[in-house]
């Protein structure tokens, strides 16, 4: 398995769907098992909202719901009924249709007008859920992540101050062409995951999950690049439409 992590290439987006809904099982049940729950931060935009689907229908009763804890990898400072908050979209594909202790959802509180503030508090939330005091950085058991046509992943983007986070778990990071702050994991908390799941699916991601797998260029370019888990596991779900630019 080289630094990129396992590749996966399914050559349809139903496969690719199906194949991490049937990894995101696994690795539930596996944690539940090993330590009695399964902590997961969601990926946001619109990839994920499939495979949300499917955990909440075909694979709903292979999953231990009540021992699942939900939080986000990302939000948009945005309130949570707004069409384009993170927590919305999968609430509505998933959480409302699954037997989950409201308890166990952790949402970004980014109706927050202070992002900073709001980062600050789920980064609190954090570390009272995990109990890791200000030194240590928790260890997600999967952290779902997507990839933008520029490369960005999480609210990760090209060229923003997040990219050089070190300390905290999680920024309001200011993006500049989208002029907005976004609520955003750092790569320390990234990197601390036991596993870590790119979702890609589709021939606009092409140019740059070739950049990212393939090429010499920065991670200040291509954020997706600085996703190596320190001790953890990488995975690519990728289509074919995605890989369509991969040489091997
Ligand atoms: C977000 C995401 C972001 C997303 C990519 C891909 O809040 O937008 O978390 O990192 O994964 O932008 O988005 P699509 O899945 O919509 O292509």
């Amino acid at each position: 398995m080289s630094s990129a992590g396992e590749i996966r290439i399914l050559t349809t987006p139903q496969e690719l769907f199906a194949s991490a809904a049937e990894e995101l099982v696994r690795l539930a049940n596996q944690a539940v098992e090993a330590r009695g729950r399964f902590t997961i931060a969601l990926s946001g935009g619109s990839t994920p909202k499939s495979l949300f689907n499917l955990l909440a229908t075909n694979a709903k009763s292979a999953l231990p719901w009540d021992r699942m804890f939900f939080f986000w990898g990302d939000e948009r400072h945005v309130a949570p009924t707004d069409p384009d908050s993170n927590y919305r979209m999968a609430n509505e594909a998933m959480l409302s249709k699954v037997p989950v202790p409201a308890g166990n959802v952790f949402r970004v509180e980014a109706e927050n007008p202070d992002a900073a503030a709001a980062a600050e508090a789920y980064e609190q939330t954090l570390r009272k859920f995990f109990q890791v005091g200000a030194d240590a950085v928790p260890k997600f058991d999967l952290i779902l992540l997507g990839m933008g046509p520029d490369g960005h992943t999480a609210s990760l983007f090209p060229g923003t101050a997040g990219l050089g986070e070190k300390s905290h778990l999680v920024i309001a990071n200011w993006v500049e062409k989208l002029q907005t702050h976004r609520l955003s994991f750092t790569l320390p908390l990234i990197n601390a995951a036991r596993c870590v799941a790119f979702l890609v699916s589709g021939t606009d991601k092409a140019p740059a999950l070739k950049a990212v797998l393939e090429s010499v260029a920065s991670g200040e370019q291509y954020p997706s690049k600085l996703v190596q888990p320190k001790d953890g596991k990488l995975i690519w779900f990728l289509d074919r439409a995605a890989a369509s630019g991969l040489s091997s």
